[in-house]
């Protein structure tokens, strides 16, 4: 369990006569139970926004739970509600992305300019033979040929899957091996903090390693010299400028349940597990939620700070926001650089309306001060949100006061790579608690419940669970559907309900509070990251025998990694042995999983059955109570 505190239950902030006129939703209570009284039609109302090929037959099959379909029979594809079904309007000339890199490059899209740049790509891909069905690795910074890549994937039927950029070549390798992917987008390199990421460098190794790839596709980006490989590396450019680039595509018409991407997330295990979304009830369920939260209309400028290679960036950078049509911001860099100032600086010059970030961000930012911020103009944003873990409430002040100004209702969002989109959310009309996400989106039904299933009194501790099916959720471990059940629905499985993995408790008034994982996922600046995979990256290393790591709460990043390691007879512990270790989770893994301590240890606390204790080294770090021992082997 990360960042223990004590939430605030009942310090309240309302929202202003302004922000309640503009809302697009006034009556949150009203439309939840509507909701919740027919959750189907509910559903296929939002649906009816979007444009089918074909109309479902059948809104929700629940014949093979858990593994649910949406929209039976629908035809569509989310390319087509993101970009074609808008320039046959008015919206054709209107900004979809205003891009910003880190070095100071700046570039724009209209939703012309980005639907024809997709349909170049899209023709770009099938002429390299990629058909409905295949997967495409995509491994970028992020630049808008990251969302062009996507997108056109989508278009063409292919389902991708995104590794974020600072994962390491042996993490690019797994999931290229676990999606089998034949073509694979990357980059030279990206900035950050003034430095070159050599992406392709990363992605010479993880294809020698995996050679099923057999084309590599490169956006020019940084410039600096890299090998490109003769029949297998094409450049970006080189290809878009072809006869076979053609601005027309036909958009491919897919079926509401065929996939769109795989995104790999940690789990219990050393293996990320594939999470697998699909076209039709993906795009309801992303759209409908970041319209009614952010409250997204035409006038906006809307930013969510995250990375396109995570699934907030998939959902509410790449499809959501272009689904209803909206101006968004994408910036390539760190937040502080040059300065601190950075993302202020872009507020004010693109005149952001709702910014969208983490509480790890917050918090770093926070740290440099308040003249930072002051010295712009922020009076354009009406709207700020969070997520990732969660927000504590200093951090949240912060951001309420300094940034927002005291006019900017926080939306707190609680959400998952499996959920797809926003759970637990208010709407900007709902009176908020700093640390809370308050209550369910409408059509969505939680609860906190203890071991037995029964549901909890307010103030008490249990595990969150996700009651009935929605449209987002995901719908199989991709190669693994026994890991879906086992994972997600084992645990309450008479009753058919969703383990989320996350402990949480109710107020008195209802509002959900989120403690934490209360499984072995560690929320480390918001990224999720497994023990057993921090421990296997470690084993992998000839010098540690075994090992275990744990999140240790910390002020700004939410948790740091700790672990510990018996070496092997014959090793000798030592601090270059330290770097070294570090330095190989950094190539096995990527810079996010290196511990912040490493510490060697002649034995590891363990059941009778051979299982770590973590919860004992945990106790051990933070000064909390150990706990029941009686299992604890001598
Ligand atoms: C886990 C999911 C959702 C997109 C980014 C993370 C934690 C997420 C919140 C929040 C408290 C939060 C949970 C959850 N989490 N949002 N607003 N308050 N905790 O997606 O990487 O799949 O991680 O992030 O622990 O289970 P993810």
């Amino acid at each position: 369990m990360s960042q223990e505190f004590a939430p605030p239950t009942s310090e309240w902030y309302y929202p202003s006569e302004e922000v309640k006129k503009r809302a697009i939703i006034g009556d949150y209570e009203a439309l939840y139970k509507q909701a919740q009284g027919d959750p189907e039609a509910f559903w296929a109302e939002q649906a009816e926004n979007l444009h089918w090929f074909e109309r479902w037959t059948q809104v929700l099959d629940r014949s093979n739970a858990p593994f649910y379909k949406w929209f039976v029979g629908g035809k569509t594809n989310i390319a087509y509600n993101a970009l074609d079904r808008h320039v046959k309007t008015w919206r054709r000339n209107k900004l979809a992305l205003i891009w910003e890199g880190e070095n100071g490059d700046k570039a724009s899209y209209s939703y012309w300019r980005l639907w024809r740049e997709v349909n170049k790509f899209a023709n770009v891909l099938k002429s390299l033979g990629v058909k409905k069905g295949d997967r495409v690795t995509v491994y970028m910074g992020r630049i808008p040929e990251l969302m062009i890549a996507m997108l056109a994937c989508a278009k063409v039927g292919a389902v991708h899957s995104v590794v974020y950029g600072g994962f390491s070549e042996n993490a690019l390798a797994d999931r290229i091996e676990d999606a089998q992917s034949r073509v694979l987008i990357t980059t030279d390199g990206a900035w950050l903090r003034g430095n070159i990421i050599k992406l392709k460098d990363i992605v010479d190794e993880a294809v020698r390693r995996q050679p099923i790839v057999e084309s590599v596709i490169v956006v020019k980006r940084t410039g600096h010299d890299v090998s490109m490989e003769q029949g297998r590396d094409y450049w970006y450019h080189d290809l878009m400028s072809l006869p076979i680039a053609n601005p027309v595509c036909e958009t491919t018409v897919m079926d509401a349940e065929d996939p769109l991407f795989i995104l790999y997330t940690s789990g219990t295990t050393g293996k990320p597990k594939g999470i697998l979304h699909t076209h039709g009830g993906y795009q309801v369920f992303i759209s409908t939620t970041l319209q009614w939260v952010f409250d997204l209309q035409d006038d906006d400028r809307f930013w969510c700070a995250a990375d396109p290679g995570w699934i907030t960036g998939h959902s509410y950078i790449v499809y959501a926001p272009l689904i209803l049509g909206a101006t968004e911001i994408l910036y390539e860099g760190a937040p502080n650089y040059p300065f601190p100032d950075r993302w202020w600086r872009i507020v004010a010059e693109y005149g952001v309306t709702v910014m969208y970030t983490a509480p790890t961000a917050i918090r770093s930012l926070m740290r440099f001060g308040d003249a930072w911020p002051n010295r712009h103009d922020l009076s354009t944003l009406r709207l700020l949100g969070s997520v990732g873990e969660p927000i504590n409430p200093e951090a949240w002040r912060w951001f309420y006061r300094v940034i927002g100004k005291e006019r900017c209702p926080i939306m707190d969002t609680w959400w998952q790579t499996e959920t797809a989109g926003f759970m637990i959310a208010p709407m900007p009309s709902v009176p908020l608690k700093p640390g809370s996400g308050t209550r369910p989106f409408p059509g969505i039904e939680v609860d906190v419940v203890d071991e037995k299933g029964e549901s909890c009194a307010p103030g008490v501790d249990g595990n969150l669970v996700i009651k009935t099916p929605w449209p987002g959720m995901l719908r199989t471990v991709y190669r693994d559907p026994d890991r879906y059940v086992r994972q997600y629905f084992s645990t309450y499985d008479d009753k058919g309900w969703y383990l989320t993995g996350d402990s949480a408790r109710k107020d008195e008034d209802g509002y959900y509070w989120i403690i934490g994982r209360n499984d072995d996922v560690i929320k480390v600046s918001g990224y999720r990251l497994g023990t057993a995979e921090v421990e296997s990256g470690l084993v992998s290393h000839p010098a540690v025998a075994e090992a275990a790591a744990i999140g240790v709460p910390d002020d700004v990043r939410g948790n740091v990694i700790y672990a510990y390691c018996m070496l092997r007879a014959g090793v000798e512990p030592s601090e270059a042995l330290v770097d070294k270790l570090k330095e190989h989770i950094r190539h096995e893994i990527g810079p996010i999983a290196v511990p912040t301590k490493i510490e060697f240890v002649a034995s590891l606390p363990k059941t009778r059955s051979g299982k770590i204790m973590r919860r004992v080294l945990k106790a051990r770090v933070t000064g909390a109570p150990e706990g029941d021992l009686s299992t604890l082997e001598e």
